[in-house]
């Protein structure tokens, strides 16, 4: 889809799944290859995106922070993040790898905060201008799984990650959906499997995408 072999990749699942670990694997690999190689996290990525993570993670007011108001300030850091790094960089033809996207806003305020999904879609098109991932990486991973992965990780327990067990069910629930509504654009693995047999499966997913692209 992207001029001279670009690809566009979003990494999604829940608190713990394997997303950092995954696109770290899969930096490496595409350096080695000799990509280019942009890897950006949401929210974040830019100046203001970083900003509105502070505030989304770690502001006094994070717990009072309401549900409409945080989608706007994800939608705020991810409009921003695809105008200034995502589209010039596919532009280019290189690589993007992104630590959650638009399936995250769907997701954790549409299913988890139970605001409209609907509208969340039609934010997400015009906070991006329309950019879909050519291919997301979904991290399927059961919610006791997760929470054990956090704990283990240790540090306090930031404000997303201070829900109760219902919210992080409609969380899986709505990944699973969004997999389930778009299998062209989903790879849906266990993240209990071993990291170099996720990592395998991903490459492989990228090189099958590559061949049908240039037969
Ligand atoms: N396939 C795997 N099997 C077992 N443990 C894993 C696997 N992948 C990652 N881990 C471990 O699980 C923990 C969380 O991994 P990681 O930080 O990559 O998750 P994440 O999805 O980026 O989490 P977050 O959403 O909190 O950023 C780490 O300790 C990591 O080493
Ligand atoms: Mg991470």
């Amino acid at each position: 889809m992207q001029k001279k072999g670009g690809m566009f990749i979003s990494f999604e699942g829940s608190e713990g799944a394997g997303k950092s670990t995954q696109i770290r694997l899969l930096e490496e690999y595409l350096l080695a290859q000799g990509r280019i190689v942009r890897v950006v996290r949401e929210p974040g990525g830019t100046s203001l995106g970083e900003d509105v993570r502070q505030i989304l993670k770690h502001a006094a007011y994070g717990a009072s922070l309401g549900a409409e108001a945080e989608l706007l300030l994800f939608a705020a850091s991810r409009a921003q993040l695809v105008r200034e790094v995502v589209s010039p960089a596919l532009d280019q033809g290189q690589m993007v790898l992104s630590d959650r996207f638009t399936d995250s806003s769907v997701v954790y305020q549409g299913w988890g905060r139970e605001l409209s999904v609907d509208f969340i879609e039609v934010l997400n098109r015009f906070a991006t201008r329309g950019t879909v991932p050519d291919l997301t990486v979904l991290l399927d991973l059961p919610v006791e799984e997760g929470l054990l992965r956090a704990r283990q990780r240790g540090g306090k327990a930031d404000r997303m990650e201070s829900m109760e067990n219902a919210f992080y069910e409609r969380v899986r629930a709505g990944y699973l959906n969004l997999a389930a509504a778009d299998p062209g654009r989903f790879l849906v693995m266990d993240a209990r499997l071993p990291q170099a047999a996720i990592a395998a499966k991903i490459r492989e997913e990228i090189r099958k995408r590559e061949e049908s692209e240039h037969a």
